[in-house]
């Protein structure tokens, strides 16, 4: 698979990504990009790209290694959209050098570059593991943690935080109702996530509804 251990080459994976936003980041110097919060999304990504990938018969490595690196080009370009593309051209230089065979090589940086879109800018066969990458992804974007996000910036606008919390419960019902994850595995820990998100944004929302004086019905 390459030099070292597995752990070895993703120990190292991992360093280059913490690094390569935290360096980003800082020469950019933009108010707005977190590296922390970046850095603790790829970890958690990587977690549920491991647990997926053990479930779908996946290679574990592969996996692991392409959600490492999804987000490294996150802090690259005001164009978003492109991330995955770019990160991709980043990784493989450095895959290199970690001594991947150049299909695990290009099955990683396939990962990396689909993830945003779907669309890479190299041929490359459809993979499982990108499937599963794509799906690590989507799980963390509708952690527990997004509910703490959500809340805090609104946190000073009560009557704005209801609204905002009846849209988004629309479109996580929305989202509960359609298979929107590629793999089986990926769809079980995402519903998981919405009924997270679902319980705890419709208990605020009927919380909402008491914040009145109560009518007592009318007596004899
Ligand atoms: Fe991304
Ligand atoms: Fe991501």
């Amino acid at each position: 698979m390459g030099i070292g251990s597995a752990n070895e080459r993703l120990e190292k994976i991992a360093r280059f990504v913490h690094d390569r936003l935290t360096e980003v980041a800082s020469r950019r110097a933009n108010p707005n990009l977190d590296p922390d919060y970046r850095w603790q999304h790829t970890l958690r990504v990587s977690h549920y790209g491991r647990m997926v990938a053990e479930a779908e018969r996946a290679d574990v490595e592969l996996v692991v290694a392409a959600c490492l690196l999804h987000d490294v080009a996150h802090f690259d370009q005001d164009d978003w959209q492109e991330h995955g593309r770019l990160g991709a051209g980043i990784a493989r230089p450095f895959l290199v050098e970690l001594g991947y065979a150049p299909a695990e090589r290009e099955s990683i940086c396939y990962s990396v570059a689909v993830h945003v879109d779907g669309r890479a800018d190299f041929e490359h066969p459809e993979t499982l593991e990108s499937r599963v990458v794509s799906d690590a992804d989507n799980i963390d974007r509708f952690g527990s943690y997004r509910i703490i996000q959500l809340c805090t910036a609104n946190v000073d606008n009560y009557r704005d935080l209801i609204v905002k919390l009846k849209q988004r419960l629309g479109t996580l019902e929305d989202h509960r109702r359609k298979r929107v994850m590629e793999t089986k595995s990926g769809h079980d820990l995402f519903n998981r996530q919405l009924d997270l998100q679902i319980g705890v944004f419709k208990a605020l929302i009927e919380e909402s509804e008491l914040t009145s004086l109560p009518e007592l019905s009318p007596t004899g």
